[in-house]
């Protein structure tokens, strides 16, 4: 029997299938391009790969789009018939692969648990069990599924780094910003190349809103992550953000160009980064051209893919900003369909999702009092689809603009002041327009 570099034994035909493995999951940690060839490479090495077969599932899978879940079942299916003699560790990933692709979120999230808590040196597992707790809106179990691990982690095991990097980010969404911000500043110094540290850290500057310094952060460490996946492009939306909160809309729109558009992708996140940024700045009343356009037609090719409420959402800005009315409609459509279909906790998180595409809508559609009226009831449901805080932001900004434009002048104060009081910042012209002294 052979053992991973943590020495969890796993069952792998050769040595050189064994090494381009483990680079694979070294790559998923840090975000490289290379990660599906260097999987790939290890199937060839080893077609009866159970490892390998699970984890290339895993990835199709979190893509986010229909296209990839026929590839994914075929890897799934490789998997079940090589898992034989696969050991308890193999057979229980296999499990968790099926029940992710029947759709079986719950029982799957369930069995990564288990499997994190019965080997927690399983690095692959540690990363994806976070991941699929962040699409959950469970902040408290992206933080804890690695508090569970840290027992059997010390910096003599290869990757503790990048355990740090989730540990951290688990403590920013769960608000514990200074334990987050020390771990992954340790984490970067540990390991330059985890990008997701790096991505921790400028979360949680932003949520304590030190732009100044998260831009610094960035341009900082942006030659460790320049290499990386489309996770550069997401990155690069972090430092807009910043930009964009000191009016530095030149710089914004400049990022826009070369970085987080500068290729026009197709991934969710990608089409989801460019979308929420050009409504913020749309928010702000700034003119970005014909930017929208490709956003628009994208969307509208993922329309019936009814995969995740978050990026329906974020869909929904592209659609409406460039008036694709019944691709609007359709979408809107697809996912109630879901919620019906779904559990009652899962149908929440859709629901939720509805009721802020309506509002979107009515955004579009100059009728800000039923713009509060669509969010003001789903305003604490919203994580339940998942996504960052910083991603959701852009909602709780349209509540305010919204308050605002509405003339509910008393509720456009207290939201003001209650964003405040979490450290977002406040452009000085909504808080003129609330009536609020600008200082
Ligand atoms: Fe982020």
């Amino acid at each position: 029997m052979s053992a991973d570099v943590r020495g969890l034994p796993i069952t792998v035909a050769n040595d050189e299938a064994l090494t381009a493995y483990e680079k694979a999951v070294a790559g998923y940690l840090a975000q490289k391009r290379d990660t599906m060839d260097q999987l790939n490479a290890a199937l060839d090495a080893d077609p009866e790969f159970v490892m390998a077969h699970c984890l290339k599932a895993y990835l199709l899978k979190m893509a986010f789009d229909p296209a990839f879940l026929s590839a994914a079942r075929e890897s799934l299916e490789a998997a079940w018939k090589a898992a034989g003699g696969a050991t308890d560790r193999e057979k229980r990933h296999v499990i968790a692969a099926g029940l992710l692709l029947d759709q079986k979120a719950v029982d799957a999230l369930a069995t990564l648990d288990s499997i994190a808590i019965d080997y927690p040196t399983d690095l692959m597992t540690l990363k994806l069990t976070q991941f699929f707790h962040f699409w959950r809106g469970d902040a408290a179990n992206m933080r804890d599924v690695i508090g569970r691990a840290l027992h059997a982690w010390d910096p003599s095991v290869p990757g503790y780094g990048f355990v740090l990097g989730l540990l951290s980010f688990g403590f920013e969404e769960d608000g514990d910003y200074g334990a987050a911000e020390r771990v992954g500043r340790e984490a970067v110094e540990l390991n330059p190349e985890d990008s997701w540290a790096v991505h921790a850290v400028a979360h949680t500057i932003e949520m304590e809103g030190r732009h100044a310094d998260g831009i610094q952060w960035l341009k900082r460490t942006e030659a460790d992550w320049l290499g990386n996946n489309n996770f550069r492009f997401h990155l690069w939306w972090h430092r807009s953000l910043h930009h964009l909160e000191r009016d530095e809309v030149d710089e914004v729109l400049e990022l826009y160009d070369t970085g987080i558009r500068g290729e026009k992708t197709d991934f969710a996140t990608d089409i989801a980064n460019g979308s929420a940024l050009l409504w913020r700045l749309a928010l702000r009343g700034i003119d970005v051209g014909n930017r929208w356009e490709e956003l628009g037609e994208r969307a509208e090719a993922h329309v019936r893919d009814a995969i995740n409420t978050f990026f329906n959402t974020n869909y929904m800005m592209a659609l409406l900003a460039t008036d694709r009315r019944e691709a609007a409609e359709n979408l809107l459509t697809a996912m109630r369909e879901e919620s019906a279909r779904n559990d009652p906790l899962a149908s929440r998180a859709v629901d939720a999702g509805v009721a802020l595409s309506e509002a979107l809508r009515a955004f579009h559609d100059g009728d800000y009092g039923a713009v509060v009226d669509f969010i003001l009831p789903v305003r604490y449901d919203q994580h339940l689809f998942g996504g960052s805080h910083a991603q959701r932001d852009v909602f709780d900004q349209t509540l305010v603009v919204a308050a605002i434009r509405s003339g509910r002048e008393s509720l456009a104060r207290a939201l003001i002041t209650e964003r405040e009081t979490r450290h977002r910042q406040v452009p000085a012209a909504w808080k003129a327009e609330a009536g609020m002294t600008v200082h």
